[in-house]
């Protein structure tokens, strides 16, 4: 634990940043298990958002754990860890009027409410992202042959299968990836936003 510390304030408030640089900062969350699509729509999402000249950034699971969360397992003590330490993250992203985009599975939902917590302490709109799609759908997609895996049992603890996913109960945006495009879906997360004026409809025009 630190001791002996104190917050040092800028001379820039988080509103008068957001003026200056004409975004406004927010996390959107994805959770849902495993090839529920979290990634395609999180990347689908960071492309339309960056040729409308919108900052976005993607913290993605397998690669945030290649490096901050190297020393990171898939227990629950280190699934919790690795959440916070992204919560963290994508909250100083947001801060810096980033839109962080974050694409974990994130199967606790204490440890999800403890990242909307933390943010909302900050003052920044956290967004919840349910990524939805049955586990037979999921099982069958499988890109990474991770289910096949696990079902084997030469993977433990895999969400889903032999570990917990509580889905959630009331996220912002629940997105049913077996029922439409990925197009839609991420017209279904923009929608969201400027109805909740988090972007306007003028900012998310293609312009590159
Ligand atoms: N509407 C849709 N939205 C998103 N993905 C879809 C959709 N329809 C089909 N898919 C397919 O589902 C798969 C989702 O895989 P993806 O890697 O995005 O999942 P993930 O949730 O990130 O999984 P993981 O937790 O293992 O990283 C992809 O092969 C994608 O093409
Ligand atoms: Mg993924």
């Amino acid at each position: 634990m630190s001791t002996n510390i104190t917050w040092h304030e800028g001379s820039v408030s988080l509103a008068e940043r957001q003026t200056l640089l004409n975004q406004k900062g927010f996390t959107l969350w994805f959770t849902g298990l495993s090839a529920s699509g979290k990634s395609t729509l999180a990347s689908a999402l960071e492309q339309t958002l960056l040729h409308a000249g919108v900052n976005a950034y993607r913290l993605d699971g397998d690669n945030i754990r290649f490096g901050l969360n190297k020393n990171l397992g898939f227990g629950p003590d280190d699934r919790t860890e690795n959440i916070r330490r992204i919560s963290e993250v994508a909250k100083l992203f947001a801060d810096a009027t980033v839109i962080a985009i974050t694409a974990f599975i994130s199967p606790y939902r204490a440890d999800r409410d403890t990242a909307r917590a933390l943010h909302q302490a900050a003052n920044i709109p956290f967004i919840e992202v349910y990524a939805d799609a049955p586990l037979s759908v999921v099982e069958e997609r499988d890109p990474k042959g991770l289910y096949k895996k696990a079902k084997a049992g030469e993977i433990k603890e895999f969400t889903g299968i032999s570990a917990p996913y509580e889905a959630p109960e009331n996220a912002e945006i629940h997105i049913k990836t077996h029922e439409g495009t990925v197009e839609q879906g991420v017209q279904q997360i923009l929608d969201y936003l400027v109805k909740n004026n988090l972007l306007t409809a003028d900012q998310i025009v293609k312009k590159n």
